[in-house]
């Protein structure tokens, strides 16, 4: 065993090993660029550890293996968004998730939506996990027993690939979820840990008692307090085991460098399979340490960061989307061109609720202002709900600029979103409410969160401002597919003992068949949701000052009012967007610094600005205008 020496000699090292191998050309350019930062990466993870440097080893030959086994299409890919990194800053770009069963049946039914994928204009398609996982619960699938084997029930690892090739032939890149924080109890690597066979005994955090447990606890958070207290479950035979989420779901041990080179290979594999995003699952979890939150430590960076080298290696195109549900400042970390080139935009997603709850624009407004740049090569997902339930992730220090109190503030939303608060035109869930430290979650689709389940006028406006925002602030807009038919929640889950603990089971409906058949009916929600959205879609795909994520704050002066402009090089798109329940003037004084004459993308007419503009409840203009 070795361990890290001088950078320079140990990457020669495993330079001459690739060529005296016969490593191609273009595979040894890469890793003579990306394996320096790799050391680096490893030495700092792994520096004190014996065999550092055969684990890099070892980790550089999976990538040599990855790249000459990775099929010319996806090399051909590689170098295509080499020369074009900026592939996904495109107003184009526009992402739909679903689940794999509740939507298509299988992979099968999800290659026949492929003609309704191209009509709706998804570039991105996030199919929820579909790996092979415990029968019964298995978190959606978030519990994997197998990185290689698709659960039966869905389909196989070679359907998978040619889905992956058929979706980039219709210009939409697949996405899956890389769930690397944690295992299921019945992954190979469990069953090895726990058996204690040679090699796997440190794959994961097995205490003989709940000293070490009862001390970590005193810093960690409880994450799922339905299904158990703490961080910790205990095995039949006594111990304990790390496991954040679920029971089932047992965290991994990163500090020890096999665990990082066995996940590498899952990855490389999936690479390999046509993936084109990553969706980093969990991420904020995935180093542990002593007398700390044990969440977005420095290392959880660090990880991310190395797995993004090994992946410029061996399968360059590929991108990281980060899943960090938590305080701003700690989402941001997370978002480089070297670790997560993308990320979920949890804080826009809980705002716009916010303030359709408030009819207040202001905390939106702040976080547009001061959380939605990104750097140079990274773009945001953003988003109107996902799977999960909604946390209300605002930083607290930021609410109280406008003398607002975080912890009941948490309060009147989950109580406004679950319906319990007078006045709520919204039918959400509670999800995960902890009676100890009245922590709460909210689940609920989008239709049934917005009002149209409790037939609130205003419901089907709130569905598409919701949506216009998320369309227009930049990035990637991701819709939960079904949600542009005005799905609503579907109680069903609560008959299925699988799921009756699971309140998010309530917005993951299946695919809505008869909201779709009415998609183009103007009597029915559905079909006056999906006109309106379609209609945003294709205006934003026609408006290039939308790509990219730069965005200046327009002030509107009304607090009702949410105003930004996204600045193309001879043009802008002005956006306002009333959160409140009445009509609002925005005047012509406002609207000074603008050309009057403007063009509204949304309606497809002329517009002037000379006497200001009215904007009705919860309306969204996207207007095109020349800034004077
Ligand atoms: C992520 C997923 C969530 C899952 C958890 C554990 O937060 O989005 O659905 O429960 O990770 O894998």
């Amino acid at each position: 065993m070795s361990t890290l020496a001088d950078e320079a000699a140990d990457v020669a090292g495993i330079l001459d090993d690739l060529a005296g191998a016969g490593a191609e050309a273009e595979f040894l350019d890469r890793v003579r660029r990306h394996l320096p930062r790799l050391h680096g990466l490893f030495g700092r993870l792994y520096g004190d550890r014996p065999d550092a440097l055969d684990r890099l080893r070892s980790v550089v030959a999976l990538a040599a293996e990855s790249w000459h086994a990775r099929p010319e299409p996806l090399k051909e890919l590689d170098r295509e968004r080499e020369r074009r990194p900026d592939w996904f800053q495109s107003q184009r770009m526009l992402g739909g998730v679903c689940y794999v069963d509740r939507y298509g049946g299988g992979l099968a039914g999800i290659r026949e939506r492929i003609p309704y994928f191209r009509e709706l204009g998804l570039t991105y398609l996030h199919l929820m996990p579909l790996f092979e996982s415990p029968e019964g619960n298995s978190d959606g699938g978030y519990a994997v027993s197998s990185y290689r084997r698709v659960n039966p029930r869905l389909g196989s690892m070679a359907e998978l690939a040619d889905l992956a090739a058929e979706l980039r032939e219709a210009g939409i890149s697949l996405v899956v979820d890389f769930i690397f924080n944690h295992t299921s109890n019945e992954h190979e690597w469990a069953r090895k840990a726990v058996a204690g066979v040679a090699g796997y005994e440190d794959f994961y955090l097995i205490f003989p008692d709940r000293t070490l447990p009862d001390a970590y606890e005193r810093t960690t958070r409880e994450i799922f307090p339905d299904d158990h207290p703490g961080s910790f479950v205990q095995l039949p035979d006594g111990r304990w085991i790390w496991a954040t989420f679920y029971s089932f779901q047992w965290d991994l041990n990163y500090a020890n460098p096999a665990v990082f080179q066995a996940m590498a290979g899952e990855m490389l594999f999936l690479a390999n399979q046509g993936v084109e995003v990553l969706r980093m699952d969990a991420v904020a979890f995935i180093w542990k340490r002593f007398g700390t939150a044990c969440e977005s430590l420095p290392e959880a960076h660090l990880l991310l960061q190395a797995f993004n080298a090994v992946l410029r290696m061996a399968a360059p195109s590929l991108l990281f989307k980060s899943e960090a549900i938590v305080h701003p400042d700690e989402v941001a970390e997370y978002i480089s061109p070297d670790e997560c080139q993308l990320s979920y935009n949890p804080l826009q997603m809980a705002l716009t609720w916010e303030a359709l709850a408030t009819r207040d624009g202001r905390m939106l407004q702040q976080a547009l202002e001061r959380r939605h740049a990104l750097p140079d090569g990274t773009a945001w997902v953003n988003y109107v709900r996902s799977h999960d339930d909604i946390g209300w992730t605002f930083a607290d220090e930021d609410a109280a600029e406008f003398g607002i109190d975080g912890y009941p503030h948490r309060r009147f939303l989950n109580d406004f979103y679950v319906g319990r608060a007078p006045g709520s035109f919204a039918r959400g869930v509670p999800f995960q409410e902890n009676p100890r430290t009245g922590d709460a979650r909210v689940t609920g689709t989008t239709a049934s969160l917005a009002g149209i389940e409790a037939g609130d006028d205003g419901g089907e406006d709130r569905v598409v401002l919701a949506h216009a925002l998320a369309l227009s602030t930049g990035g990637i807009p991701l819709l939960y597919l079904g949600d542009e038919v005005a799905q609503l929640n579907d109680y069903s889950y609560e008959d299925d003992p699988a799921q009756a603990g699971d309140s998010r089971w309530v917005h993951r409906p299946h695919r809505p068949e008869r909201e779709y058949a009415r998609r183009n009916d103007p009597r029915t929600a559905a079909g006056r949701v999906f006109a309106r959205l379609t209609t945003l879609i294709s205006a934003r795909r026609d408006a290039p000052e939308l790509a990219g994520n730069e965005l200046r704050p327009f002030d509107a002066h009304d607090d009702h009012v949410v105003g930004f402009l996204r600045p193309g090089p001879d043009s802008a798109i002005l956006v306002l967007a009333n959160v409140g329940d009445h009509p609002v003037e925005v005047d012509a004084l406002t609207l000074s610094g603008l050309d009057p004459d403007a063009r509204d993308l949304i309606g497809g007419r002329a517009v002037s600005l000379r006497d200001g503009l009215v904007l009705a409840a919860h309306e969204v203009v996207w207007h095109r205008v020349v800034i004077r």
